[in-house]
C-alpha cells in the first residue's frame, strides 16, 4: 500500500488543484508498489496517469500560490454569435480574431498581431463576454485579473504582483483580462494614496510595452474617464460598448427566448419598454421570463409576459439611479 504521507499528498495536491503535483505522486505510488512485488497495480496506475496526462488531463496551473485568489483560469464557452454588438464593432472583433491566426505569417513580415486590446463601457454590455469570446474562438485559456481586489490585497506590492502575471504570460499563453482596469489607469486616490497607483500605472505601461508573448492583453472598464492619455496610447484597439440600441434588443431577446418565444409576438412594446436595460439587464429578464413558463406548464413565453420582468428591471435601475 502507498505510504501514508504519499496518501496526504494525493489528497493535498487534488484539493489545491495542483495537476502536476498529483500526477508525480500517483507515479511515486506506482514505484513504490511495483518495490513491494505489485506489478500489475503499479502498471495500472501508471497506465491511468499516461493517459490523462496525454488527454491534456485538467490544466497544469503554474500561477504562484498567492495570485490563485485573484487570478481566475477559465476555458469559456461563449460562442461569437450569442454576442450582441454592432456590426463595426464586431468587425474589429473578427480583425483581433483573424490577426491572431496569422500571427506566423504577420511575423515573417516583422509584424505583431493586435494582441492588447482595452474595452470600455457600461456594466453589462458585453466587455466580459467578449474576452470570453476571444479565448473560445482561439482556443486559448481566459485568466481574469480582478485589479480592484488585486490593488487591495497588495496595496504596496502591486506592481511586483503585476510583474509576476506578465512574467508568466510567455509561458502560460492565454487571454489576460485585467477587469475592473480602471482601478489603477487614473488619478484615482485608493485610501488617498495616489503616489503608490501612479507607480503601478506606470509598472503596468511599461510591463505592457515590453510585452513580447503572443498572449492576447485585454483590459476592461466602466469608467473612461479616469482612463490616462498615457495609457490609451499603448493599446492596439480601443472598443467602445454601449447599451443595445432597438435591434440588438430584438436580437438579444429572439436569441435567447429562442423556442420559448411565441410565434405571432408583438415586438413593438417590448422594444419601447427595454430601453435603457443593458444587454445582461435584457438576459436576466428573458430568462425569469421562461422560468415563469417553465414553472406554470406554459410552452412559450408571449411579449405581455416577457414585460413584467422587463419592467422589474427597469424598476430596479431607477431606485438604484435615484438612490
Ligand atoms: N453584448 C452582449 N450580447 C449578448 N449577451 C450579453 C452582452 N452583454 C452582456 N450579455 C449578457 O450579460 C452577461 C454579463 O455581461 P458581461 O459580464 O460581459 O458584462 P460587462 O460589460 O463585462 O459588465 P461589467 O462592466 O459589469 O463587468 C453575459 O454573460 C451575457 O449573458
Ligand atoms: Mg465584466
Amino acid at each position: 500500500m502507498a505510504t501514508a504521507d504519499q496518501l496526504k499528498s494525493l489528497i493535498r495536491s487534488h484539493f489545491s488543484q495542483e495537476t502536476e503535483r498529483f500526477y508525480t505522486i500517483a507515479l511515486q505510488v506506482a514505484a513504490h508498489e511495483a518495490r513491494q512485488g505489485h506489478s500489475a497495480l503499479a502498471h495500472d496506475i501508471k497506465t491511468m496517469v499516461d493517459s490523462e496526462r496525454k488527454k491534456g488531463g485538467p490544466r497544469i496551473l503554474t500561477f504562484p500560490q498567492d495570485l490563485r485568489g485573484l487570478v481566475l483560469t477559465e476555458e469559456p464557452e461563449a460562442s461569437r454569435v450569442s454576442l450582441v454588438i454592432p456590426q463595426l464593432l464586431q468587425d474589429r472583433i473578427n480583425r483581433i480574431i483573424h490577426e491572431y491566426r496569422k500571427k506566423e505569417k504577420l511575423k515573417s513580415f516583422g509584424l505583431k498581431h493586435r494582441r492588447k486590446i482595452l474595452l470600455i463601457g457600461p456594466p453589462g454590455t458585453g466587455k466580459t463576454m467578449t474576452a470570453q469570446v476571444l479565448a473560445k474562438e482561439l482556443h486559448l485559456s481566459l485568466h481574469t485579473i480582478q485589479m480592484d481586489r488585486l490593488v487591495t490585497k497588495f496595496m504596496g506590492e502591486t506592481s511586483a504582483k503585476l510583474r509576476q502575471i506578465f512574467d508568466l504570460m510567455p509561458q502560460e499563453h492565454g487571454v489576460y483580462l485585467f477587469d475592473e482596469f480602471d482601478a489603477i489607469g487614473g488619478e484615482r486616490s485608493l485610501d488617498n494614496d495616489v503616489g503608490e497607483m501612479r507607480r503601478v500605472l506606470n509598472a503596468f505601461l511599461q510591463f505592457i510595452e515590453q510585452d513580447t508573448s503572443d498572449s492576447l492583453i485585454v483590459a476592461a472598464t466602466n469608467n473612461p474617464k479616469l482612463l490616462d492619455h498615457a495609457l490609451l496610447r499603448r493599446f492596439d484597439d480601443i472598443l467602445y460598448y454601449d447599451k443595445p440600441e432597438e435591434d440588438e434588443r430584438k436580437q438579444l431577446i429572439a436569441n435567447i427566448l429562442g423556442t420559448f418565444k411565441q410565434k405571432d409576438f408583438s415586438w413593438k412594446t417590448v422594444i419601447e419598454e427595454s430601453e435603457g436595460l443593458s444587454h445582461s439587464e435584457i438576459d436576466q429578464a428573458c430568462r425569469d421570463a421562461i422560468k415563469n413558463a417553465i414553472l406554470s406548464d406554459q410552452e412559450n413565453v408571449s411579449a405581455s409576459e416577457l414585460l413584467f420582468p422587463i419592467r422589474n428591471r427597469q424598476e430596479a435601475r431607477k431606485g438604484f439611479i435615484n438612490k
